[in-house]
């Protein structure tokens, strides 16, 4: 197993940001698994062998659902965004451009280690977090 999923020394992550790291990087592995099946799914003949693979393709969707909602109930703003996108008709784009629009407005939709927005309410000096 590699740990590619790591940008910077792991021993300096905590443990809650590795957690992280490992479900952003299964969440990945889901989608390409979807997109082999999905693949496979286009050039397979053999009904039997169709089967299996349509019956396996519905398990990786679920692996992948598990792993997003997993992510999205950490990181709140990234939550709400997607509340605004996922599972929405009409333009997907337009709901994007609105659901990061209202995301940014919203003074709860911060990360959710919410230690140095509280610290820095308290002493008046703003948020420590950066800004998008
Ligand atoms: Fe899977």
């Amino acid at each position: 197993m590699g740990f590619d999923q790591y940008h910077e020394p792991p021993q300096e992550l905590p443990e809650e940001t590795r957690t992280f790291a490992r479900l952003c990087a299964s969440l990945t592995e889901e989608a390409e698994a979807i997109g082999w099946y999905e693949q496979r799914l286009a050039v397979e003949r053999d009904p039997e062998a169709r089967a299996v693979m349509a019956d396996a393709v519905g398990e990786e969707y679920k692996h992948f659902c598990m792993d997003l909602e997993f992510l999205l109930r950490r990181k709140p703003k990234w939550r709400e965004i997607a509340q605004g996108v996922l599972l929405q008709e009409g333009d997907i784009v337009e709901h994007g451009e609105t659901a990061e629009a209202a995301a940014g407005d919203s003074a709860s939709s911060d990360d959710s280690s919410s230690e140095p927005r509280v610290l820095a309410g308290t002493l008046g000096i703003g948020s420590l977090k950066e800004e998008r």
